[in-house]
């Protein structure tokens, strides 16, 4: 695996091929024909990041174009598909044993399709194994065979066990149909894959090289949704300040010409590498008013020692300067991180480093994990893994730094008065409206359905543990 660490020149940008694509869209349309009248539903269950997330979207588009219609629970589906995850070992063990769970439903419901697909089937070897382990399992496909999935079904649906994993092949599908979740706010994918290779990391070999979408097609994606009503888009890469689109567009100018987009109100990225968060990106956020007031920048270690170890390529000294230029610049920014403990050969004193960051950098929100061993990386090799009671037991104390941190940051917001881009209301109590503040703060109030989609005053008067309340304040000021 290490050979694609040097070898980054594959093709870039390259796009999926028009035939493909239609091939895609007729397969759809034949399966449309034949399960019309049946009443045919999916579920997808999800595991990952928001990227996952967007890609289950662009699934259930296609379901939909195929003529299945959405099902509350897995019990009443006819297709049930896995998006899975391989970044940790945890998600994947919950899906060997919520895809081993489901043997019984297929035994009583054999026309019921199983599939997986996602990071973890994109890795050959784990794909085999599902195939051998799980006989039940209908279709098993890759990241680079998203846009191949009506014909998969198609296939599947006559009756062929299929596995498929592509090659990397860094090709990027445009113009899938996408079932979106939310009305108000949005994902949007801007470039895929990532070259950076940090040593824990299995995402470089699972989603391939780092390729940007054209920025036409980017801007007009969103120019769409802003006619549909969206009021705030997400930008999603794993590595977004090193988008490249044709023409010279960099991040910072992708973000200057997504501001001009009519009726998007708040644009959000996510995720920055610190090594690649420029000067020009810091201006960017500064003066143009409708990027929000949050970055999440994971610096994974307060170390040094470790941090060269995990290939970050920036020393704390480098991360603490970013977070103080970000400050100076963008008042009132918040800043949510990633961590990782017990990297292998981490020491109690590098563990205390983190520690200490944890404390004194006032991040908003920190999202910690132990670290898990990915075979074929490099820090899979590597001498001193650290046992898992120690991983736990500094997971332990790092959250607890961490949940501190979160209360006095919360704490300082009771008595102001924000804005609330209303997203919905509480599903367990209809009443209470929720939204977030520009600085990605989740606020809940007692509000009706009638706000969703309005961003409205309110005034904060306390805080729950991940969250703040507030009660509308006059919305004349
Ligand atoms: N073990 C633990 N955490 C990991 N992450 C990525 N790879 C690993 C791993 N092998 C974490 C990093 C990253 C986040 C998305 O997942 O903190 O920022
Ligand atoms: Fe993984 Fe590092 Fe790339 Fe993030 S930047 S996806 S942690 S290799």
């Amino acid at each position: 695996m290490h050979k694609l660490e040097n070898d980054l020149e594959l093709k870039k940008n390259a796009a999926v091929p028009e035939e493909e694509l239609r091939a895609g869209r007729e397969a759809a349309s034949r399966l449309r024909e034949r399960l019309c009248g049946r009443g045919l539903s999916y579920f997808i269950e999800t595991y990952g990041c928001q990227m996952n997330e967007h890609d289950s979207e662009k699934l259930a588009g296609m379901l939909q174009s195929c003529g299945l219609a959405k099902a509350e629970t897995k019990i009443g589906a006819d297709v049930i598909l896995f998006n899975t995850c391989c970044v940790r070992e945890h998600a994947e063990k919950r899906l060997m044993g919520n895809v081993g769970a489901l043997k019984k439903l297929k035994d009583e419901k054999p026309g019921l399709l199983v599939c997986v697909c996602g990071c973890m089937a994109q890795q050959k070897d784990v794909a085999d194994k599902l195939y051998r382990r799980f006989p039940f399992v209908d279709l098993i496909f890759g990241t680079h065979e998203l846009h191949l999935f009506p014909q998969l079904l198609e296939q599947a649906m006559e009756g062929r066990r299929l596995a498929r994993v592509r090659e990397l092949d860094g090709e990027i599908a445009e113009g899938l149909p996408v079932s979106r979740n939310n009305g108000v706010s949005q994902f949007v994918t801007i470039m895929y894959g990532c070259d950076n290779f940090c040593s824990y990391c299995i995402v470089p070999y699972v989603r391939g090289r780092e390729r940007s979408r054209e920025p036409e097609r980017i801007l007009a994606e969103i120019r769409a949704l802003a006619k549909d009503g969206v009021k705030e888009i997400t930008l999603l890469g794993q590595n977004v300040n090193s988008y490249q689109g044709d023409g010279g567009v960099d991040f910072p100018e992708l973000l200057r010409r997504t501001g001009k987009i009519e009726g998007i109100a708040r644009i959000r990225f996510m995720t920055s590498h610190p090594k690649d968060l420029s000067p020009r990106l810091i201006e960017a956020m500064a003066s143009l008013p409708k990027v929000c007031p949050h970055i999440h920048l994971p610096v994974q270690s307060g170390s040094d020692r470790v941090l060269c170890l995990m290939n970050r390529r920036y020393t704390r000294a480098d991360y603490l300067a970013l977070a103080a230029a970000l400050r100076a610049a963008v008042p009132g920014i918040e800043i949510t991180t990633d961590f990782i403990v017990g990297f292998p050969g981490e020491t109690e004193e590098d563990f205390l480093d983190s520690l200490r960051l944890a404390r004194e950098a006032g991040f908003s929100a920190a999202y910690t994990f132990k670290y898990s061993k990915r075979s074929g990386t490099r820090a899979a090799g590597m001498e001193e893994q650290i046992p898992e009671q120690v991983k736990k037991d500094r997971l332990k104390r790092l959250n607890d730094a961490v949940a501190e941190g979160l209360r006095a940051g919360n704490e300082k917001y009771v008595g102001r008065t924000g804005e609330v881009l209303v997203e919905g209301c509480d599903r367990r109590n209809a009443a209470m409206a929720f939204g977030k503040l520009p600085s990605f703060k989740m606020v809940y109030f007692p509000g009706g359905e009638s706000l969703i989609g309005r961003t409205v005053r309110v005034n904060i008067t306390k805080t729950s543990v991940n969250s703040l309340i507030g009660e509308l304040a006059d919305q004349k000021g």
